[in-house]
């Protein structure tokens, strides 16, 4: 768990040389890059390796994208990247807000925009969350989606190749926000939940489903977050105030890709 209480000590793992990386003692590795252009392009890169390795093993890759607005930087990268074989890609979302897919808010409509209407990911492949339905009924309904493409066993979770995940400044993921319902639900796939203004309503994937996944990559940019990293990696675990210490793939690894402004706080 990041944060295992006092400071979390970064060490240069010298092994990966093409960028300077740290290893915390919970074996998270973070990559501190220059700014924010360097993250996306840093995301880009690990979304191709993990693609491309998934596509030659299993023959697909499944992906949960995050939303907000730091992956549209990742997605102006990855809609150059012609050497995927896009058609088999699994589009996934991490949360969506609960309005319609056309609306600016909508995480899948950033997507669609900036990245998946430029590229041969057919129709079937994209797994969109159906806020219209309601968020209740979208999360069921989208729980019931994974349950059917995974072929899961009653019970059993999801194992997504990646999940992108961001971060925001109070420490949240995915819609997982401190202090809300969500964070101890560790029975259902997708849940409705609160958002940051309790008025707003979101649909969320769950920490078990999120820590099941073989790769999750973090990518958090920007000044405005550095006291949130510092808080994430170098305090005690209290996922109720930080939701982000929550993510610790089980069976995976943690990778966090952060640009200089972000981690200035830490030491
Ligand atoms: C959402 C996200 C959320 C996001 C963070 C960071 O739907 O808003 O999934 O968890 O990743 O709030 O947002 P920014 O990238 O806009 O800073």
């Amino acid at each position: 768990m990041p944060g295992s209480g006092g400071h979390t000590r970064l060490v240069q793992d010298v092994s990966l040389t093409f960028s300077p990386v740290y290893r915390t003692k919970t074996g998270l590795r973070l990559f501190i890059h220059p700014d924010a252009p360097a993250v996306a392009a840093a995301a880009a890169r690990h979304f191709h390796a993990r693609a491309s390795s998934a596509i030659a093993v299993s023959g697909r890759f499944t992906v949960a994208l995050s939303g907000g607005a730091t992956p549209r930087a990742v997605y102006a990268e990855l809609v150059k990247d012609l050497d995927l074989n896009w058609t088999k890609i699994h589009i996934f979302w991490g949360d969506e807000r609960c309005v319609p897919p056309t609306h600016s808010d909508s995480n899948y409509r950033l997507a669609m925009d900036h990245l998946l209407n430029q590229l041969p990911v057919p129709e079937a492949n994209i797994h969109r969350i159906k806020t219209e339905l309601g968020a209740k009924q979208a999360a069921a309904a989208y729980a019931t989606e994974l349950q059917t493409f995974f072929k899961l066993e009653p019970g059993a979770l999801p194992r997504f190749n990646m999940i992108l995940l961001g971060m925001g400044a109070d420490g949240h993921t995915a819609s997982l926000f401190p202090g809300t319902a969500a964070l101890h639900d560790g029975t259902h796939l997708v849940v409705s939940n609160s958002g940051p203004n309790l008025d707003e309503e979101r649909i969320t994937l769950t920490y078990p489903v999120l820590n099941a996944a073989a790769w999750v990559i973090v990518h958090v940019c920007g000044h405005g977050k550095s006291a949130a990293v510092k808080a994430v990696l170098d305090t005690p675990p209290q996922p109720e105030l930080l939701p982000m210490q929550g993510v610790q793939p089980m069976h995976g690894e943690l990778v966090w890709l952060i640009d200089q402004a972000a981690a200035s706080a830490l030491d």
